[in-house]
């Protein structure tokens, strides 16, 4: 059956260049979108540039244009570098047009008649020399914890407290330096704590089918007990001057970031429709049995999974099937940071001449499916993509196709085709499940082990052995069309990820006049042209320079991205902020693998002369030594510990005790304080032996 998909990513903000942390979105969304292509189901991808807001305003004025002109500028930049990250959308939009002022307004009036709109007064800081109310992160002054000076509106930068702008001590106005006064001014809420939104979101959300789980206990947590009423009124107004729609019927205000922003997906499709012939309310109309996927960043879950629906359902339209969120990027295990140069802006990795199909293949290999963080590691990214890619996959065709070009024509022989052909359609039926659950990482496993297979029949048929002797043409023949029928399907399942590569394989190498789809597993090649080279290792040089040049490019104005982000999002820096420390207790699984656990023989235990808690714990790691003072002595004799297997961290810095050398630690269960319930030493089932890892 052919299924009718619209897909979308979040809107890039129009003031800031795009970086690798966006990348991880839009590389992640175009996969996907690849993927049902390919499987042959309609799907349009659509996008634009989040034009609106009080930082685009000023950065314009700063600029001397117009920020229509810069609109139109950063437009071209977010274009040119989404080209060169081969990231297709079906429309890249802008929310500064017709068609999104037309849903804003329609969906407003809408909300507006069904009572869903609010008037109330609220008191802000407001820029007396510059006339205008002040987004927090526009207000500076002194931490009201530590005092630091020149610290946001909203949150401290050296002490990492969380305070309303009106706590800052001797606060000032970013934008003139002027003194800000508290002022009053009518603002225009969206009720999302009515009954019915209430009443909507629980039904919208029951059985946990829209979300992905993490996500679907946020949002309980959210809305809190049935009976419960947690959600709170949405401000979607801001004053003059402002650049962006305003409202009608209300002189001098503004839709604010969340009425115009996600409206722009519909805006985008609506522009798109207009080029293709498409019926918007086949997509958009509240019956619609089209299927509507939004990908975002964890950050901006409340507004897509609460905000949203709730809008689209009271002003008649469809709601979304399903919000996919992910987590945040880290380089190396650290927030992005412009001083080590691990900023990385698109436009610079394409200028250092890296290839983009590297990094789409590291990002698929890290995607989950899940909100969790994911990290580029730069030795790692080295390290993989040339054992993977070029290693594994590359070097089939590299190794095996001159042989058929050299002696056999360019001709495939497949002794017995069947199996061969059956295999790949199972295989692929795998990885298009691990694709459809957004599972990269999953399906690029089973990829790879597609390549192991592969490339150890190469290495015991050893046809660079075979070629030499005349007598074994056949063997020659049949080892290397087998090599290139895997290197055939692992062209197909990669495309996704890899769409210019393996467009190269399917027209240069196989000679088809188009691309790979799905259904070509089901065939077998039958012969190839001349190999010429289709990938280049990444050589760790080209690393450091992408670094160095990041370093560098420490300009002013590319500070504008990240601050922002939370600028535009003021409203619900208490809800965001409690959400995300509870995510930041997670740790990634990358965090978890830095931990070595080992099977551990306990060789011999001792009392130690002196010590109340400890016991001398000799340990056997498979012939490795290691020697630990462990506080278990008020639960275990020593006598009845020598022998038994535990688990050990074996990669725990030395420690220097009183006794001496520790030099590591085995894990013990036991109650907070450790005293009233007893300590118990952890133990392997039969079968592990020392040295083994614990994962
Ligand atoms: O958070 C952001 O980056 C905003 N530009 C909104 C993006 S999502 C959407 F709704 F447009
Ligand atoms: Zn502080």
């Amino acid at each position: 059956m052919t299924r009718k998909i619209l897909v979308t990513s979040a809107l890039p903000y129009a003031n800031g260049a795009i970086h690798l942390g966006h990348l991880v979105e839009y590389i992640q969304t175009d996969i996907w979108v690849r993927f049902q292509k390919m499987r042959g189901h309609e799907c349009h991808y659509v996008c634009a540039d989040d034009t609106h807001g009080t930082p685009i305003m000023l950065r314009a004025e700063k600029e001397g244009i117009a920020p229509e002109d810069l609109i139109a500028r950063v437009h071209k930049e977010h274009t040119r570098d989404f080209a060169g990250f081969l990231v297709a959308f079906d429309n890249y939009y802008s929310t500064h047009s017709d068609e999104t002022r037309f849903y804003s307004e329609d969906i407003y009036k809408k909300l507006h008649a069904a009572g869903l709109i609010e008037v109330r007064s609220i008191e802000q800081f407001y820029d007396p020399k510059k006339q205008m109310f002040l987004p927090d992160r526009f207000i500076k002054g002194e931490c009201p914890k530590c005092g630091a000076k020149d610290q946001y509106g909203d949150s401290c930068e050296v002490c990492g407290a969380a305070y309303a702008p009106t706590e800052l001590k001797n606060p000032y106005s970013a934008v003139s330096g002027a003194t800000p006064e508290l002022k009053s001014s009518d603002h225009y809420f969206f009720k999302l704590s009515d009954p019915r939104c209430q009443a909507f979101l629980r039904q919208w959300t029951q059985g946990g089918e829209r979300l992905q789980s993490e996500a679907s206990n946020k949002l309980q947590e959210w809305l809190g007990h049935p009976g419960e009423n947690k959600l709170t009124d949405w401000d979607i107004s801001r004053d003059a001057p402002y650049f962006g729609f305003e409202i009608p019927g209300a002189p001098g205000k503004y839709f604010y970031v969340w009425l115009d922003a996600p409206i722009g997906y519909m805006g985008s499709f609506k522009n798109l429709c207009a080029r293709t012939g498409m019926n918007f309310d086949d997509w958009w109309g509240k019956d619609s049995a089209a299927e509507l996927y939004h990908f975002i960043g964890k950050d901006i879950l409340y507004f897509h999974a609460l905000f949203w629906p709730a809008e689209l359902e009271h002003a008649g339209y469809r709601t979304p099937t399903k919000v996919f969120a992910h987590g945040f990027l880290t380089v190396d295990g650290a927030k992005m940071s412009k001083s080590r140069g691990t900023f990385i802006t698109a436009a610079s990795y394409l200028n250092e001449g890296l290839n983009p199909e590297w990094l789409r293949y590291y990002y698929a290999a890290k995607l989950n499916g899940t909100l969790e963080d994911i990290d580029l590691s730069l030795a790692d990214f080295v390290a993989r993509v040339n054992s993977d890619l070029v290693g594994k996959y590359i070097n089939i065709a590299s190794r095996c196709a001159g042989f058929l070009t050299k002696f056999f024509d360019g001709t495939l022989a497949f002794a017995d085709a069947k199996p061969l052909a059956d295999g790949a359609v199972a295989s692929g039926q795998l990885v298009a499940e691990s694709f459809e659950a957004r599972d990269f990482s999953r399906a690029l496993r089973d990829i790879m082990a597609i390549a192991d297979r592969t490339n150890g029949e190469i290495a015991v048929a050893a046809p660079w052995t075979l070629a030499k002797d005349e007598t074994q043409r056949a063997a020659l023949h049949d080892i290397c069309s087998r090599a290139l029928h895997g290197f055939y399907v692992l062209s197909i399942l990669l495309r996704p990820v890899l769409p210019a590569l393996t467009a190269r394989v399917a027209r240069e190498l196989f000679g088809l006049e188009r691309d790979f789809a799905w259904s070509d597993l089901a065939a077998l090649p039958t012969r190839v042209n001349a190999y010429r080279h289709l990938m280049q290792r990444v050589e760790a040089q080209q690393i450091d320079a992408l670094v160095a040049a990041n370093k560098e490019s420490l300009a002013p104005a590319a500070d504008a991205h990240s601050p922002q982000r939370h600028a535009e999002h003021q409203q619900q820096a208490e809800a965001k902020m409690q959400q995300k420390s509870e995510w930041e207790n997670f740790i990634s699984i990358d965090d978890f693998a830095k931990v070595d656990l080992r099977i551990a023989r306990i060789a011999n235990a001792e009392h130690v002369d002196g010590a109340a808690k400890l016991l001398k714990l000799t340990l056997d790691l498979g012939g490795e030594t290691r020697t630990v003072f462990a506080g278990i002595k008020s639960a275990y004799d020593p006598a009845t510990l020598v022998g038994r297997l535990t688990v050990m961290v074996a990669n725990l810095a030395p420690r220097k005790m009183k006794f001496g050398m520790s030099e590591g630690m085995v894990l013990a269960a036991s109650d907070a304080e450790g005293k009233t319930a007893g300590l118990f030493l952890l133990s392997p089932d039969s079968g592990a032996a020392p040295g083994m890892q614990v994962k």
